[in-house]
């Protein structure tokens, strides 16, 4: 698993190379294997494929732009009627999709829609529209998915920092 979480990075570019349905199903499959706050799996997954609209989800905020270039993005959602700790639920989905990626030898990018925006805020209701979110759905994040189109640099072990362990107190 530490292999996997190291190879894990941020990637903003992909090659112009279609990404399989099966492997599109593993990551999907991983997002909903996550864990969730009293088993309420809040999670809806909006997966898009059109060049046209993948453009223009790139305009949500200002740190978006290169969610176009991934020739998938998957919306991850949450259902506010489905428990309480959706946030946290969603968020974890979006861990999940990210690592299992990595496993598909694919690679994504967490790029935060909700709260995000120019006026801050205004990601979210963009991006709604553009995918016909019905109300109750509220949008985390975008996953793109693609095949990396530079090297992955992965974590190295110098990144373990001792100063942030704290034993028994703070
Ligand atoms: C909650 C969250 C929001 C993020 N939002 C964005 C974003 O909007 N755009 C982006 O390019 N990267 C975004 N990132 C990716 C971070 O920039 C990245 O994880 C961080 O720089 C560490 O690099 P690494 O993922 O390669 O280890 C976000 C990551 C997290 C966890």
């Amino acid at each position: 698993m530490i292999e996997a979480i190291r190879k894990r990075r941020s990637i903003r570019s992909f090659l112009k190379k279609e990404v399989e349905e099966e492997k599109l199903r593993e990551v999907l499959k991983a997002a909903m294997f996550s864990p969730n706050s009293w088993g309420t799996k809040p999670w809806e997954f909006v997966v898009v494929r059109s060049a046209e609209t993948r453009k223009a989800l790139a305009k949500a905020t200002g740190h978006s732009s290169f969610v176009e270039k991934a020739p998938v993005v998957i919306a991850v959602c949450y259902n506010i009627e489905k428990g309480r700790r959706f946030k946290e639920d969603s968020s974890i989905a979006a861990e999940h999709i990210h690592l299992e990626a990595v496993n598909q030898g694919l690679a994504s990018c967490f790029v935060q829609v909700a709260d995000a925006g120019d006026p801050p805020g205004s990601a979210e209701p963009y991006v709604k529209e553009l995918l016909n979110i019905p109300e109750g759905i509220r949008v985390m994040c975008m996953m793109p998915l693609g095949y990396a189109a530079r090297e992955l640099k992965e974590h190295k072990d110098s990144e373990y920092d001792p100063k942030k362990v704290h034993n028994e107190r703070y």
